[in-house]
């Protein structure tokens, strides 16, 4: 695997492409054990010629790549995930300037752990991050309170019905608390446990067409 430098202005190892112009740029965000090049192959299926902005997620555990820490899967050091929401938060605004992004619309793409820090992020800073496309992701945030306005904030939640490692009643609140603070939330399950089909894949392109459109 070709391994990306960290850029001098940036401690974050990361993967850009600037696309063409008039389209969104993709951040996407890999999942657990994953690298910035992970979900590289999925960005032409989701959105050909768009932008993409891929960093490497900054947490190791026992070597694998996270985006924050956990006490055991599926259990959250909270703390932790407001942290590291914000430092993605911050991320997004240092890229927006360094690749002069200006006002191109941005939808992160996140694959599991990647989607719990996306959701993490749009959660709590929406106005840095108002557009997730979260495959097999689930409610981050625990006991940590929301009290952002999510008006104008699109989620499109994939996840299997089966799915231990991201439980329906977590994806339930998880809906519930995004659409309670305003944002615009469609969901899709498919049978079976973690993992992007197909049809995610295809339903998530649809979704980022008009997502990346409507601002
Ligand atoms: C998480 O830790 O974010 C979830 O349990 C999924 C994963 O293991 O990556």
């Amino acid at each position: 695997m070709t391994e990306t430098p960290a850029t001098p202005a940036h401690p974050w190892p990361h993967v850009f492409e600037p696309g063409d112009p008039g389209t969104p740029v993709l951040l996407l965000l890999h999942g657990t054990g994953g690298s910035e090049h992970d979900l590289l192959p999925l960005a032409p299926r989701l959105s050909p010629g768009a932008g993409i902005l891929s960093p490497r997620g900054p947490v190791s555990e026992n070597g694998m790549n996270r985006w924050f820490r956990r006490l055991r899967e599926g259990v959250f050091d909270t703390a932790d995930v407001v942290a590291r929401a914000g430092e993605l938060a911050g991320f997004l605004g240092w890229a927006r300037e360094a690749y002069g992004l200006g006002d191109r619309p941005v939808a992160a793409v996140g694959f599991s752990n990647g989607a719990n820090i996306a959701l993490a992020t749009a959660l709590l800073h929406p106005g840095e991050l108002d557009r997730v496309v979260a495959f097999s992701g689930m409610y981050p945030l625990d006991a940590h309170p929301v009290d952002t306005d999510l008006a104008g904030t699109r989620v499109a939640l994939f996840n299997g019905a089966e799915d231990p490692m991201a439980p329906q009643d977590s994806v339930e609140r998880l809906t519930a608390v995004l659409q309670s603070h305003g944002a615009d939330v469609e969901r899709a399950t498919h049978p079976g446990g973690h993992g992007i089909t197909a049809d995610d894949v295809t339903a998530a392109a649809l979704w980022i067409g008009r997502a990346g459109v409507v601002r």
